[in-house]
C-alpha cells in the first residue's frame, strides 16, 4: 500500500490502511537503526484500561514493533488512570524518568493516553511542562493509534488528539492478550451514573453498549483460540443494553454467554447495587459456569452518605440485596469497594459502614481514602474530613475487613475444588498459582504445563488470603487432551 492510496473513511478499514502505512514507516526506521524497534505499554487503573492496553499492544505489534521489557523501549506508552489523585502523581513522577531516557535515545517516542488525558488541566500541564511528550490521546480514540503514530512521526511538536465523547464503537481491530486462557471482554463503555465523588463519567463519556452479536462472536472466537474464562467488562454491567434497540438486559446477555460451548468460567465487573435484578441472581444461580463471585461496591454503609454520593440505594436495600443473593447462591463470595472520608462523613456514618462489613462478611474489600476530583459535585461539598480522622477510620476499617476476609476465605478448607491455573508461582518455582471460581488464590505443587488448565485441588490450609493445596492425581483437564 502506498501513502498516496485514498484513505478509507469508514472504520475499521481506515485503521487497517494506517496500520499498513505505519508498518512501512516502522520498517524503514528499524532498517536505519539496524535492529527491530521495541514498544512498552504501562497500564494504570482498572480492568477497562487493562483491556484497552491489550488493544493498543495489538496495534503496535501489528505495525511491526516488538515487545520490549521496560521503558528503555523505542515507543513507550502510559495508559493512565485518574480515579484518585495519587494515580495522577504516579504518572507525573514517571514522566521525569522518561525524559532522561529520551535524552539517551532521541528517536524514542513517548505517548500518553487514557482517563487522565481527558482532563483539560492535565493537557495544559503537559503543554507547559512536559514538552518532550510526542503523542497524547484519550479514552475515546484508542482505536486510532496507528493513524496517530503516522501523524506524530510527521511533526516535531506534541500531537494531541483528545475527544470529549463519542458514540462510536470500532470492532475487529488487533488485540494482544496478556493471558492465553482468559480474557476481558468489553460489553459496554462509559458511565451515566454520576456518583458525586467520581470522575469516571467525565473521562469515559456516556454509556454505550456493544451489540450482543458482536460480544458473542468475540467470545466464540476467544474460546476457539483457547480461552476458558471471560470477564465481561463495564462500569456498571447492570445497565447493559439500555441504550440498544431492541433493548436487552444484562441478565439476558449473561444467559446467552453462559450457553457458549467450551466456555468454562464467566465473570463480570462491576455490578451497581441499585439495579442488580432478581433475574440476574436467577441466571447466576442456574448456570454453573457463571462464577460464584460478585463484586458489589458498597462505598458507604450510611444511607445519608449514600444519598449524597448519589448511589441511589440505602443501607437497608443493600443488605436486603445481599440477603437475596446469599439465599439463592449460598457459596458465593462477595467483594466490595469502600470509600472512607467522604465529605461530611460522621463517626456514626462510619460505624454504619463497619456494621455492613460485619453483616455482609466480604471475602475481600478494596478500601479507598476519599480523593477530591475537580469537577465532581463532591469536590465542592462542605465538611471535607481532616486527614487524621480519615487515617484513623481507614485503619479501623482495614482491620475489620482483613479479619473477616481471612475467616471468609478459609471457609472451603478441606474441600476439593476446581482451580484454573494461571501462572508459575512467583516465589517458588515448584508451585503453580490459580484461582477458585470464587476468585480465591490457590498455590499448589505443579509445573508450567498446567497453566491454562482447570484441575481439582484439595485445599489443605488457608494462609490468610490464599490457600495451599494439593492437586488430585488424574485430575488433569481432559478437555484439552
Ligand atoms: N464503576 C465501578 C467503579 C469504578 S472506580 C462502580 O461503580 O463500582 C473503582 C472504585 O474507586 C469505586 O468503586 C470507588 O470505591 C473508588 N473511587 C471512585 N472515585 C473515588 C474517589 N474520588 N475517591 C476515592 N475512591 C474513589
Ligand atoms: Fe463512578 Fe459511580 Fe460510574 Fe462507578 S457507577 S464509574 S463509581 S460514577
Ligand atoms: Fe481509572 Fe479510568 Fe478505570 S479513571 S479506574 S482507568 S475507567
Amino acid at each position: 500500500m502506498l501513502m498516496t492510496d485514498p484513505v478509507p473513511v469508514s472504520e475499521p478499514a481506515r485503521q487497517f490502511h494506517y496500520m499498513e502505512v505505519a508498518r512501512n514507516l516502522v520498517r524503514q526506521k528499524a532498517e536505519e537503526a539496524g535492529r527491530p524497534l521495541s514498544f512498552f505499554v504501562q497500564t494504570f487503573g482498572c480492568q477497562m484500561n487493562a483491556r484497552d492496553s491489550e488493544k493498543l499492544r495489538g496495534i503496535l505489534q501489528h505495525i511491526g514493533f516488538v515487545p520490549g521489557a521496560d521503558e528503555t523501549a523505542d515507543f513507550v506508552l502510559y495508559n493512565t488512570c485518574t480515579v484518585r489523585e495519587n494515580a495522577n502523581q504516579k504518572v507525573y513522577g514517571r514522566l521525569g524518568y522518561l525524559q532522561t531516557l529520551k535524552k539517551k535515545n532521541p528517536s524514542m517516542m513517548i505517548a500518553l493516553c487514557g482517563c487522565m488525558m481527558q482532563e483539560p488541566e492535565v493537557l495544559q500541564t503537559l503543554r507547559d511542562k512536559y514538552t518532550f511528550v510526542d503523542l497524547v490521546f484519550g479514552t475515546h480514540n484508542i482505536f486510532k493509534l496507528a493513524e496517530l503514530i503516522v501523524r506524530a512521526l510527521d511533526q516535531d511538536e506534541m500531537l494531541i488528539d483528545v475527544w470529549k465523547d463519542t458514540d462510536q464503537i470500532v470492532e475487529d481491530l488487533p488485540v494482544d492478550r496478556k493471558y492465553s486462557f482468559k480474557s476481558g471482554v468489553n460489553i459496554m463503555f462509559g458511565c451515566n451514573n454520576f456518583c458525586s465523588y467520581c470522575i469516571v463519567p467525565y473521562v469515559r463519556g456516556r454509556e454505550r453498549s456493544r451489540m450482543p452479536r458482536d460480544i458473542i462472536r468475540e467470545i466464540e472466537s476467544l474460546v476457539s483460540d483457547g480461552v476458558r474464562e471471560v470477564m465481561l467488562l463495564g462500569q456498571n454491567v447492570n445497565s447493559y443494553g439500555k441504550t440498544l434497540d431492541p433493548g436487552v438486559s444484562f441478565a439476558e446477555l449473561l444467559e446467552t454467554v453462559s450457553g457458549i460451548p467450551g466456555l468454562d468460567r464467566i465473570r463480570f465487573m462491576t455490578s451497581h447495587p441499585k439495579d442488580l435484578s432478581d433475574e440476574l441472581i436467577r441466571v447466576m444461580a442456574a448456570h454453573p459456569n457463571i462464577c460464584r463471585h460478585l463484586h458489589l461496591p458498597l462505598q458507604s454503609g450510611s444511607s445519608e452518605i449514600l444519598r449524597r454520593m448519589n448511589r441511589r440505594y440505602t443501607k437497608e436495600q443493600y443488605l436486603q440485596l445481599t440477603d437475596r443473593i446469599r439465599s439463592a447462591i449460598p457459596d458465593i463470595s462477595l467483594t466490595t469497594d469502600i470509600i472512607v472520608g467522604f465529605p461530611g462523613e460522621t463517626e456514626e456514618d462510619f460505624l454504619e459502614t463497619l456494621d455492613v462489613v460485619r453483616r455482609v462478611r466480604y471475602d475481600s474489600a478494596f478500601t479507598f481514602i476519599y480523593s477530591k476530583r475537580t469537577g465532581t459535585p463532591a469536590a465542592v461539598m462542605e465538611n471535607q474530613i481532616p486527614d487524621e480522622i480519615i487515617k484513623d477510620r481507614f485503619g479501623r476499617l482495614l482491620t475489620e475487613v482483613q479479619e473477616i476476609g481471612r475467616e471468609q476465605t478459609a471457609r472451603f478448607t478441606g474441600r476439593t475444588m476446581p482451580v484454573l491455573v494461571e501462572q508459575q508461582n512467583e516465589q517458588d518455582a515448584s508451585l503453580v498459582t490459580g484461582r477458585l471460581d470464587t476468585n480465591a488464590v490457590v498455590h499448589f505443587p505443579g509445573d508450567s504445563s498446567l497453566i491454562g488448565q482447570i484441575v481439582d485441588v484439595h485445599l489443605d490450609t488457608c494462609r490468610g488470603f490464599y490457600y495451599l493445596g494439593t492437586m488430585l492425581p488424574h485430575s488433569q483437564d481432559t478437555n484439552l487432551l
